[in-house]
């Protein structure tokens, strides 16, 4: 079912409640998603993305109950990554020779995941624009690495509306579509979870296009992104925290992630927890097993934080694999000005700690030199050397 978003624009997409996962699993989705495209109906009747391939024939059936499928003058594939182009298939099948404005890239993406079609490509670059009647036209901004490098966005003049696809977007399910109709508090929560663990590493291209898009002085009254909400209300709010969390954000905050074995790194992560709160009951501390925590959930809020303690013990001389992989994916995020300190127990090598040492610096954290590595079980001679540690992470 269509909704109304402004004149002659509505949402044809698809709200996913049943979606747990994303990228493959390497997402968690806990408040459902959605897959925003757009139908504009001026003088060009112009198709704005589309859906997951699953929902692609149920896409297909809905918009046809919108528009007879041949009125479609155009379609903007603002990004070829298939939770936005899956579609394409079974809609080309019905209206084969429709143009689609696309980046050069997008070409590359698109005949790289689809095939060789004979889709009626048209290339465009920024600054270029279709007149679509009425007075309006759609002025076309790449987005090159926000978030692949095919990334798009489109905007609309006279409705001013901002397609921005990707960017401004969160995995959240709102039947009511639009911000000021949203859970407040899951809204912001789950922008900041998509900024952290999908958009962050690019947030040098972020402050770059952020800093572009305001220069063009396009005046945007909404910003409908790909997923989520569409922002109506001050939509300005999420482009001022997008430049706020694209450069190295940080609040005051600490977060003990940590994996165990025999409990003793456990008993150390809570120590270092409850001695932060004691030097500064002002700094927020959160503590998480990575072995049983949201991987996606964790890190947001080591996004959030001004500086992490990493534990884990030696096992087979290197650290347990859980944390192994939690800290290849942290380096993958490419989060900036955070500090870390490393911490574990170990019964005969003992490398642990020097190892999460290294891959805490390789991600690009600065590393205190205090550290707390105990040997067996951890003893007061151990516990002694918290304060020093968690002393640098407040520094
Ligand atoms: Fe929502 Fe990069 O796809």
């Amino acid at each position: 079912m269509k909704k109304h978003i402004k004149n002659n624009v509505n949402w044809v997409g698809y709200i996913d409640w049943e979606l747990k996962t994303f990228h493959g699993d390497d997402y968690s989705i806990l408040n459902g998603s959605s897959q925003n495209a757009y139908l504009i109906e001026e003088e060009k009747t112009v198709l704005i993305d589309t859906v997951w391939a699953p929902h692609r024939f149920e896409f297909v059936e809905n918009l046809k109950k919108e528009t007879d499928l041949k009125k479609i003058d155009y379609i903007i594939a603002n990004h070829g990554e298939v939770d936005h182009s899956g579609a394409l298939t079974a809609l080309m099948d019905e209206i084969p020779g429709t143009p689609i404005y696309c980046t050069a890239n997008a070409v590359k993406s698109l005949e790289g995941q689809y095939g060789k079609r004979g889709w009626n490509f048209q290339v465009v670059k920024t600054g270029d624009t279709l007149e679509i009647g009425g007075g309006k036209k759609l002025v076309f901004i790449e987005m090159r690495m926000l978030h692949w490098p095919d990334s798009m966005a489109t905007y609309m003049t006279g409705d001013n509306i901002l397609f921005s696809n990707d960017m401004f977007g969160q995995h959240f399910a709102v039947e009511e579509m639009f911000n000021d109709k949203a859970d407040q508090c899951l809204l912001m929560k789950e922008a900041m979870k998509y900024f952290a663990n999908i958009l962050n590493p690019a947030s040098p291209f972020a402050l770059k296009k952020l800093a572009e898009i305001r220069e063009m002085n396009l005046p945007v009254d909404i910003i409908a992104p790909s997923h989520g909400v569409v922002w109506r209300e001050n939509p300005g709010r999420i482009v001022e925290k997008y430049a706020e969390w694209a450069d190295a954000y940080q609040e005051n905050q600490i977060t003990v992630c940590y994996d165990t074995m025999w409990e003793g790194t456990a008993k150390i992560a809570h120590k270092i927890a409850e001695e932060v709160s004691r030097q500064s009951p002002d700094t927020t501390v959160k503590l998480f097993s990575i072995a049983k925590a949201d991987k996606n959930e964790v890190m947001t809020e080591v996004f959030k934080s001004k500086a992490i303690a990493v534990g884990s013990p030696t096992a087979t001389n290197a650290i347990l694999s859980t944390v192994e992989g939690w800290l290849a994916f942290l380096k993958t995020l490419k989060f900036k000005n955070k500090k870390a300190a490393a911490f574990g127990c170990y019964g005969w090598s003992g490398e642990g700690v020097k190892i999460l040492k290294e891959r805490l610096a390789g991600a690009g954290f600065s590393v205190a030199d205090e550290e707390v590595k105990s040997n067996w079980n951890p003893d007061d001679g151990d516990f002694a050397k918290i304060p020093a540690l968690v002393k640098s992470l407040l520094a």
